[in-house]
């Protein structure tokens, strides 16, 4: 099976949803046991990974369908204890489909490294280290044989003044390559190798040597069309962008607009085992970039009336290392994206952000975000308490008719029935 849209998934009970997720990856019967496991890690695994731990604790892990993205379909794991954001991500990108779904570019993944120089002499210490670059790059790249081996590894070293109220800084940056990688890792490694040979070179003191996350240098953009008729006509679209010139030119507005966004970006993350605090902290970062925090995405109308949806926004995600080859069921996600690529990850992960972003202000823009968001509510509650299936409308209708959506009242109409 190739084709990710598949017609009442959320219809299936699991089993069927797994055996369709199952044969659209390829996946073998271990990773099915593990996605029937609810996801977990034992304890020594868990006790291994962070510190003081007592315990585990897991989240809903569901699949958007009907995912197309640069011609290809995905079915995309997502882990979020949110309703309806599953739903509207699915909902979003069947209606992309018209047009060919998500086209989406990556840049590479470069991280950026800084390494802070105190007690120096800025304006003689840049050329200094400048003309030292080379030196500085091979010194870098000896404490990652993996990327020198690659043709990745450190590629360009920069230097700021940084002026500030107690002394005049100097910022040498330098520029990685990471390949598949987060890169966290081996960039701090390599800020920390060359910041001796940085002192020697300048007569400062290295202080800070770190990773920047503000990961400018490694952007995910692309953009959707989303038929006009097909999203409710052109009312509609107007609407929508006239939402969408509310979030560009509000800040108070831009924050929920994105959050939105960050729904489908970080339910993807989680889903792949990536570092989502490194993903938002870039994001809204980025968002501010020009003074202003305003909308990551934009929305226009074409020639023809159909919206245009476009994000722009950091992606420093990774396919190998860390979490991702340790967690079983993070493994197993990561196999149902069947990504090759980080930057492949990045593409999807994009597109997910801007179908996030189209059903939630197509929503507020139209029947608004409570109608549908209570439905969903309503039925996972009434999921909650045990409503059988034959009695799973009249519930959720009664609930939503009473305006009272609620475990109390839901187990009240139950015992009613
Ligand atoms: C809710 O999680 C996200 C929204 O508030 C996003 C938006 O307002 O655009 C619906």
């Amino acid at each position: 099976m190739t084709d990710s849209s598949i017609p009442k998934f959320h219809e299936k009970n699991r089993e069927e949803r797994i055996k369709i997720v199952e044969s659209f990856a390829g996946l073998s019967k271990d990773d099915v046991k593990i996605l029937k496991s609810n996801g977990g890690i034992s304890f020594d695994e868990a006790n291994h990974m962070v510190e003081n731990v007592i315990g585990t604790l897991s989240f809903p892990l569901g699949i958007a369908t009907n995912f197309k993205i640069n011609g290809k379909d995905y079915l995309v794991p997502m882990v979020i204890e949110e309703s309806s954001v599953v739903a509207a991500a699915s909902k979003a990108a069947k209606l992309a489909r018209k047009y060919g779904g998500f086209i989406m570019e990556s840049d590479k993944s470069y991280s950026v490294g800084q390494v802070q120089v105190v007690d120096v002499d800025v304006k003689s210490a840049i050329p200094k280290v400048m003309k030292a670059s080379d030196n500085i790059l091979d010194l870098a790249n000896s404490k990652s044989k993996t990327l020198s081996k690659m043709g990745k590894g450190a590629k360009e070293i920069t230097c700021k003044e940084l002026k500030t109220k107690s002394e005049t800084m100097l910022i040498v940056e330098i520029l990685i390559d990471v390949g598949d990688a987060m890169g966290a890792n081996v960039t701090n490694t390599m800020c920390e190798g060359i910041a001796p040979l940085i002192e020697e070179i300048t007569g400062g003191r290295a202080l800070l040597r770190i990773l920047s996350n503000y990961s400018t240098r490694r952007i995910v953009s692309g953009k959707a069309i989303f038929d006009k008729e097909e999203i409710g006509g052109e009312q509609v679209v107007d609407n929508i962008l006239l939402a969408y010139e509310f979030a560009a030119n509000d800040p108070y507005r831009a924050v929920t607009h994105n959050k939105g966004i960050m729904n489908g970006i970080i339910a993807v993350a989680n889903s792949t085992g990536q570092d989502t605090r490194a993903i938002e902290a870039a994001s809204h970062a980025y968002a501010s970039k020009n003074g202003k925090y305003t909308s990551l995405t934009r929305w226009q109308k074409n020639k023809q009336g159909n919206l245009v949806g476009e994000i722009k926004i950091p992606m420093p995600v990774g396919i190998v290392g860390g979490i991702v080859n340790v967690h079983p069921m993070i493994k197993v996600c990561t196999k149902i994206l069947g990504v090759k690529s980080a930057k492949e990850l990045g593409c999807i992960i994009g597109a997910v952000g801007l179908a996030q972003n189209f059903s939630a202000i197509r929503a507020l823009a139209s029947e608004g975000i409570q109608k549908g968001h209570m439905k969903l509510h309503a039925k996972n509650i009434a999921i909650s308490v045990g409503v059988p299936k034959s009695k799973m409308n009249e519930v959720v209708a009664k609930m939503i008719k009473e305006g009272n959506v609620s475990v109390t009242r839901a187990n009240e109409i139950l015992k009613e029935l």
